[in-house]
């Protein structure tokens, strides 16, 4: 029988990182916008906060993100590094149809560490877990529709010139950058640690 919790599982196989990309897109401009959405509203964050910020970028502007990244790598890293590593991967994702950019907003926060001081220190590592959580969901439902994606950090790399470009406020953080565009190859094959170490049911 089919369920909710069986559809929403299957999606959870179905994701994988795909990094071989083509900038074409099997959904709307619009039913993208409308999956970036529902992930911003539905997804959980500390009491609430609603911390996260997601920044699309499509098109030519995805095309600019990566040049970026091009300069920024190019004039950080080792050549050799670059040439072999860097250079043809920034190609491959600058090959796919776009990028979400996740943020968080540590402004928010300020009002919860004056209610609950005690946990000012938990705060940094919990707005982290909400933007996982982001990352996973919108992944998941993107590759549902029929996309390829994977997660990148090229952050903190690239943080200052992005802001510049799509004025971005300086207090946001970013934490990853989610690419994606029609699959061009497979995913890489995959092995699973077994259960039986990461498992552990008491009480069966
Ligand atoms: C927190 C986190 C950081 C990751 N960072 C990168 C990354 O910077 N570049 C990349 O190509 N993949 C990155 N990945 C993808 C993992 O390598 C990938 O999810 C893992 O190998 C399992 O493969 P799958 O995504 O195909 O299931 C990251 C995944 C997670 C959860």
């Amino acid at each position: 029988m089919t369920t909710l919790a069986s559809t929403i599982s299957e999606g959870f196989r179905a994701r994988r990182s795909i990094r071989a990309l083509t900038n074409e897109t099997k959904i709307s401009d619009a039913r993208i916008e409308e999956l970036v959405s529902d992930v911003t509203l539905h997804t959980p964050s500390p009491f609430n906060v609603q911390s996260g910020r997601l920044v699309v970028l499509l098109k030519e502007e995805h095309q600019r993100l990566w040049d970026i990244a091009y300069e920024a790598a190019s004039a950080s890293v080792p050549q050799g590094v670059f040439e072999k590593m860097y250079k043809p991967r920034i190609a491959a994702f600058r090959a796919g149809y776009g990028t979400v950019l996740f943020y968080e907003d540590p402004v928010p926060f300020k009002a919860l560490e004056e209610k609950w001081p005690m946990l000012t220190q938990k705060f940094p590592e919990w707005s982290q877990h909400s933007s996982g959580m982001h990352q996973f969901a919108l992944w998941t439902l993107l590759e549902a529709e029929g996309l390829g994606c994977s997660l990148q950090h090229y952050n903190p790399l690239i943080d200052s010139p992005v802001s510049e470009q799509w004025g971005i406020p300086q207090e946001w953080r970013l934490q990853a950058q989610l690419v994606f565009g029609k699959p061009a190859g497979p995913p890489m094959e995959k092995t699973f640690e077994p259960l039986e170490q990461r498992v552990f049911i008491h009480g069966k």
